[in-house]
């Protein structure tokens, strides 16, 4: 065929197909300089460009925002640019997309020969900004992305990392310059496999880093863990070893871009209501995650200022005099191999550089391994990958630290024995100090007790006159500070007995607001005004005081905004209390449950509960660093703010009476007949699974406007799951919607939430989602959802029994409770 005929195929299928707006190519077609691919979520283009206004010429075959101003996300030669208008893009027989210009010939096509296949094949451009080139009938197995070969951005979905089966590396590298998208300098990547870190690079040079992988988050950057509209994703398997992000708001766009000036910016764009992009973090901001910024040793303080590790020494003190700090410490008493080399625990420290991981060991068996090793300089235990701890090392000189208040894992780094002697020493002393001071003081108290109580009484009583008349004054003398030594930035109002009681009106009835497991919540107003929700907690936790506070100190930085706002604590004698903010328009169970209340709940309304609750229940599972599982999800703990935005509460409670583990069995059973898992109820199993089930049994109640134990019906004796699992497979699922939900438009919607449910409530736990899956299933409709299995106790009776085999533990009975209403 001549170019010219192509040209008027093309051509006529230019004036086809551009007025449609299509998503996909076909086999065998062509297409020149003018038409573009819009993806079917209207939100990414794909065709020819020139990078900026006009300065330069140069076409180049990419993706860009659609109806955006001009913003490239990826372009395919970025390297081979084409001079004038002529290129033309074919998806040839053998399912290769090919760009040729009319002098040149080919100048850039996509790699990979296709798996034979009895299919034709498609290009299309994808919602989230791929391009793929797959088969065009059954399973439509793709065999070629473009998110396979990023260049500079990386874009929600995109898996920074390694397809280790196929050596594939993703990774993403800067424009040569703003105009020239050829390969730039820089480079951000997720590297070495072997002990993945986040690495920005000029050339091959490091510049900055972050991690390893702790498990949670990377070593020194709470960038991503900390964003609630993001969900973060790490995952290892024999196939692939990867980093990726998912937005949750679908309303924003969002990009992470390494510039040509080589720094690492994360963008985002709200739809309909941007005017340009909005750079919300800069990752290389931080003068200390400089790389090596303070030389072997020494730690990064903020503002690049440097300090040794303690037990080391500056290796130049002329050179740390003058600033100039690359050259590192050293150890003030030099190791001895093999002769009683030790460990020293260090906390909040960005993990160094060049981890190895050697393997699943257990800590001792890590640190005999270390010790062996006389190269091997530090340890530490993380869970590099995921799927449980590994035995991490340094071997060599420790470089790139970094001060990291809210560091993740602690690392134990060799010292001399001469350094253990003197670190035991000063312990030694600083203990012998204590109860030398301890004994004074008990002395001096015992002395003065007397007296003080007598002031206190007089004070006490003249106080109580002066509340109403002086709100600040009494206000900044009723609490004082508990400070958190982990994390001197946040502090906790500690508030005294007295406050609380006058705030409560001693704890009347009439200012009772709700009861529950742990106790009893309390309507009360301070002196300045602020209406607070108290809960004062029967039991006693099995903690110190000091560990106590701490605990509640970890829980009150949990803040999210599908999570009851916790403001304070009273801690005194036999009364531990905790003060929340106070929520007016009271909890989810006296909506739903109640007749003229629930007609005010449209299926959007109800939806945007639902999906509330799913992202603070994301955020308590996965996102915070506690890692909490609530362990008694339900309604009446679910609150509504003024504009009905679901908040969690009395999460985190279980950790308060002092009960750690992540999945592990309990004696005492909390939660409530209805909505405990089968494991949790029969056996004390307890994960982030049994919260999953209590979410979905929430979700079938927000839908049907029934309480699950309470649930009715003449022709059988299911309960609330048991029916909708019966309405499912009969097909008719959208029967146990409440009636007053009349909304035709998002039946599809309503079916899919309905399904999500039932998933949730899967007999075992291993079936159920996790919370992220949860609610990228809740957020994209494109996600297939598996078919649910039959739900964990379905029959009444079965509930019943459930009821009578765990009484005797300390278990919250539904039928007892009575709401538990603004907090
Ligand atoms: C493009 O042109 C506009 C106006 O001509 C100008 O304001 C803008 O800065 C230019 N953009 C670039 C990237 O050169
Ligand atoms: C594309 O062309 C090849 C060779 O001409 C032919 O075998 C194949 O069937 C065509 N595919 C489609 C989808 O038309
Ligand atoms: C899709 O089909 C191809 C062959 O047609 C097969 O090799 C592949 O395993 C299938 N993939 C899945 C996920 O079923
Ligand atoms: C943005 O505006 C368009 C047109 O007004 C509308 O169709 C679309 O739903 C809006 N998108 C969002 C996310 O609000
Ligand atoms: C110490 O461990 C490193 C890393 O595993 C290894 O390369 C080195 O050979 C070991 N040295 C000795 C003396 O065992
Ligand atoms: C976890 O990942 C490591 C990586 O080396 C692998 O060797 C191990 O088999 C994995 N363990 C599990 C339980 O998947
Ligand atoms: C680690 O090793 C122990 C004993 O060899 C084994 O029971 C455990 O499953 C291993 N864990 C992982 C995560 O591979």
């Amino acid at each position: 065929m001549s170019t010219l005929t192509l040209l008027v195929c093309s051509l006529v299928a230019l004036n086809l197909q551009t007025s449609l707006c299509i998503d996909t190519f076909k086999q065998n077609q062509s297409f020149i300089d003018g038409f573009t691919l819009v993806s079917s979520n209207q939100r990414f283009e794909f065709g020819f460009f020139s990078p900026s206004n006009g300065s330069s010429t140069n076409r180049y075959l990419g993706i860009w925002y659609h109806n955006l101003p001009l913003t490239v996300v990826w372009v395919a030669n970025r390297n081979y640019p084409i001079y004038d208008l002529f290129g033309k893009v074919r998806l040839d027989e053998n399912g290769v997309l090919i760009l040729y210009h009319g002098s040149l010939g080919s100048v850039w096509s996509t790699n990979g020969a296709r798996v034979a296949s009895s299919f034709a094949c498609v290009l299309q451009l994808l919602d989230s900004g791929n391009l793929v080139i797959r088969d065009d009938g059954g399973n439509k197995t793709i065999f070629w992305e473009s998110f396979d070969y990023p260049t500079d951005t990386l874009l929600p979905g995109l898996k920074l990392g390694w397809k280790l089966d196929v050596g594939l590396h993703r990774f993403i590298r800067s424009w040569k310059t703003s105009e020239d998208p050829a390969d730039g300098e820089y480079s951000f990547s997720l590297d070495p496999p072997e002990a993945p870190q986040l690495v920005l690079r000029s050339g091959s040079r490091k510049l900055f880093r972050w991690g390893p992988f702790d498990g949670s988050s990377f070593s020194g950057s709470t960038t991503f863990t900390a964003n609630p509209l993001l969900q973060t994703m790490f995952v290892y398997n024999y196939q692939e070893l990867y980093f990726r992000y998912e937005i949750l708001d679908e309303s924003i766009l969002s990009r992470l871009v390494v510039s040509s000036t080589g720094l690492a910016q994360y963008f985002t764009w709200k739809v309909n209501s941007s005017k340009e992009w909005n750079q919300l973090v800069t990752f290389n901001s931080d003068p200390c995650d400089n790389y090596a910024n303070c030389g072997h040793y020494g730690i990064c303080y903020s503002l690049s200022s440097c300090k040794c590790l303690s037990g080391f020494t500056p290796d130049s003190p002329r050179d740390w005099g003058l600033f100039s700090y690359s050259g590192g410490c050293k150890r003030k008493h030099e190791l001895n191999c093999g002769h009683g080399d030790g460990f020293v625990k260090y906390n909040a420290l960005k993990l160094p550089d060049n981890p190895i991981v050697w393997g699943n060991y257990t800590s001792h068996l890590c640190e005999a391994k270390c010790l062996e090793n006389c190269s091997c300089m530090a340890y530490a235990n993380l869970d590099v990958y995921r799927n449980g701890s590994r035995c991490v090392v340094w071997i060599g000189d420790l470089v790139d630290l970094k001060n990291y208040p809210d560091g993740g894992e602690p690392i134990y780094i060799r010292m001399a024995h001469a350094e253990l002697d003197s670190i035991a020493d000063a312990k030694r002393k600083r203990a012998t100090v204590k109860i030398v001071s301890v004994v004074t003081v008990i002395g001096v108290l015992l002395l003065s007790c007397g007296v003080v109580w007598y002031f206190g009484w007089i004070i006490r009583h003249r106080r109580k006159d002066q509340i109403g008349r002086s709100s600040k004054s009494q206000l900044s003398g009723s609490f004082q500070y508990v400070e958190d030594n982990q994390d001197s930035g946040f502090q906790l109002p500690l508030y005294d007995l007295e406050t609380i009681f006058l705030a409560c009106n001693n704890f009347s009835e009439r200012n009772k607001i709700g009861q529950g497991g742990f106790g009893s919540v309390y309507k009360g107003q301070l002196s300045n005004g602020q209406e607070i929700a108290v809960k004062r907690l029967v039991e006693k936790s099995t903690q110190g005081v000091e560990e106590l506070k701490n605990e509640i100190i970890l829980i009150a930085k949990l803040q999210h905004r599908n999570l009851v706002k916790l403001l304070g604590c009273c801690i005194e004698g036999d009364e531990t209390m905790l003060v929340y903010e106070y929520l007016p328009n009271k909890s989810l169970n006296n909506f739903i449950y109640d007749k003229p209340k629930r007609k005010q709940l449209t299926w959007r309304k109800r939806y945007h509960i639902i999906k509330g609750i799913a992202r603070g229940l994301l955020y308590l599972h996965q996102d915070s660093r506690l890692r909490i599982i609530h362990r008694d999800l339900k309604t009446s703990n679910i609150l509504l703010d003024s504009e009905l935005n679901p908040k969690i509460s009395d999460f985190g409670i279980a950790r308060i009476f002092g009960t750690h583990q992540l999945q592990d069995m309990t004696k005492r059973i909390i939660g409530t007949y209805g909505y405990m898992s089968p494991e949790y109820a029969m056996n004390g199993h307890y994960s982030v699974k049994s919260d999953v089930y209590s979410f979905g049994v929430i979700v079938l109640e927000i839908i049907s406007g029934y309480k699950n134990w309470a649930f009715h019906h003449p022709d059988h004796d299911l309960n609330l799951l048991g029916h909708s699992w019966m309405l499912w497979n009969k097909r008719q699922p959208l029967e146990v919607l409440d009636p007053v939900v009349q909304d035709p438009s998002y039946t599809n919607q309503i079916i899919r939430c309905i399904h999500v449910a039932l998933l949730c409530v899967q007999q075992y736990p291993e079936d159920r989602p996790k919370m992220s899956t949860i609610y990228a299933m809740l957020s994209y409709d494109n996600i297939e959802l598996p078919e649910p299995k039959e739900p964990g106790f379905c029959k009444k009776s079965n509930t019943k029994k459930v009821d009578t085999s765990a009484s005797d533990s300390s278990t919250v009975n539904e039928v007892t409770m009575t709401t538990m209403s603004g907090r």
